[in-house]
């Protein structure tokens, strides 16, 4: 771990607990984020990404179980604390986005006290009149006109678009080092979606923020992220710069991805099936669990799980790497 590490996640398990047994929804996810990155998390519906998000931060409810791995945040792991000092952490030191705004917004409270709010469960000693022009201008660096007169109204009397952006300016106000964003921008219009990205990007890289992304959409992640980690029934399958991971995709399943991507990488573009369907819990295969759909299989892919290859900067879990001239 080097002293640019935010974030490092080791071996991440998380289980369900079903009346057929117990089942990893997330099965051994590793991730490196440092200080101020953008990694897009990436994966069809059901691959394990909202599990992985809200198991970063002790989010994760019966029948649900964080059961393995290190989640280490400055180098102490986020596991080993108590309720009370990860809710100290989150709207602090991190914050969360989830596609539905009204997760985060309480409906009955003005935008204003809410916002208030955030900041003085962190920050008692704040002075009120500060505490209110923070949050004015939190409000105004997500693009919400006439800030100050937006923060006596409720929730409901904000657009879709203007909603989430709010969440986005109460995950921001206590300026986080990390934040993890739920498919924030999903239920969006695709131009409200192109304009949040891209103030979501200029407010990360301003504050130094970094920032976990995470989205079925790879043409986000292109737009946003540094790295992208694609994901598949519970693992990272491929991990690497967004420009190498997309020009030369190594996993079979990342290139499915991809190719099935209609026209170019635009946000707001939905991915079309590959082949096949993602394996549900309770029906994964032994061996690689890509196999009954990957194109490239081979009958020895069935036999044990791909460990993680390195190559370069690169990573990935498969016995039949697309590795062309380039990408070596
Ligand atoms: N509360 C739950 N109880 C049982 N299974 C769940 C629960 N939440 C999620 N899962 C299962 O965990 C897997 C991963 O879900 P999720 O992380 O939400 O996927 P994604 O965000 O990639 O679409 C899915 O198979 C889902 O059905
Ligand atoms: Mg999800």
């Amino acid at each position: 771990m080097t002293d640019t590490t935010l974030l490092q996640v080791n071996g991440l398990q998380t289980a369900f607990h079903t009346e057929e047994g117990a089942w990893l929804a997330v099965d051994g996810v590793d991730l490196q984020v440092k200080k101020g990155e953008i990694i897009g998390l990436v994966g069809e519906s059901g691959s394990g990404k909202s599990v992985t998000g809200f198991s970063l931060i002790g989010l994760i409810d019966p029948p649900g179980e964080v059961v393995g791995g290190e989640v280490l945040f400055h180098g102490q792991d986020l596991r080993q604390l108590s309720e009370e000092q990860l809710r100290q952490l989150r709207g602090d030191r991190i914050a969360m986005i989830f596609q539905d705004p009204l997760m985060t917004l309480n409906p009955v409270l003005k935008v204003g006290e809410q916002m208030m709010e955030a900041i003085l469960t962190h920050y008692p000693e704040t002075p009120k009149a500060e505490a209110r022009q923070r949050c004015c201008d939190a409000l105004a660096q997500v693009g919400i006109p006439a800030p100050e007169s937006r923060l006596d109204n409720y929730p409901h009397e904000f657009s879709g678009g203007m909603r989430q952006r709010v969440a986005i300016a109460i995950a921001m106000l206590n300026k986080p080092e990390l934040i993890i964003a739920d498919e924030p921008t999903t239920a969006l219009d695709v131009t409200i979606q192109a304009q949040i990205l891209y103030e979501m990007q200029k407010l990360c890289r301003e504050q130094n923020t970094a920032l976990i992304w995470i989205t079925h959409d790879l043409g986000v992640v292109a737009e946003l992220a540094d790295h992208v980690a694609v994901m598949y029934a519970g693992k990272i399958v491929e991990y690497g710069a967004v420009q190498a991971v997309l020009q030369n995709p190594i996993h079979p399943y990342t290139e499915g991805l991809l190719n099935s991507m209609p026209g170019s990488a635009q946000p707001g573009a939905r991915l079309q099936q590959i082949d096949g369907m993602a394996p549900t819990l309770t029906g994964r295969e032994q061996g690689c669990t890509f196999r009954p759909r990957c194109p490239y299989a081979h009958p020895s892919c069935a036999q044990s799980a791909p460990p993680v290859e390195q190559i370069g900067q690169r990573q990935y879990r498969c016995y039949f790497p697309l590795l062309k001239e380039e990408t070596k």
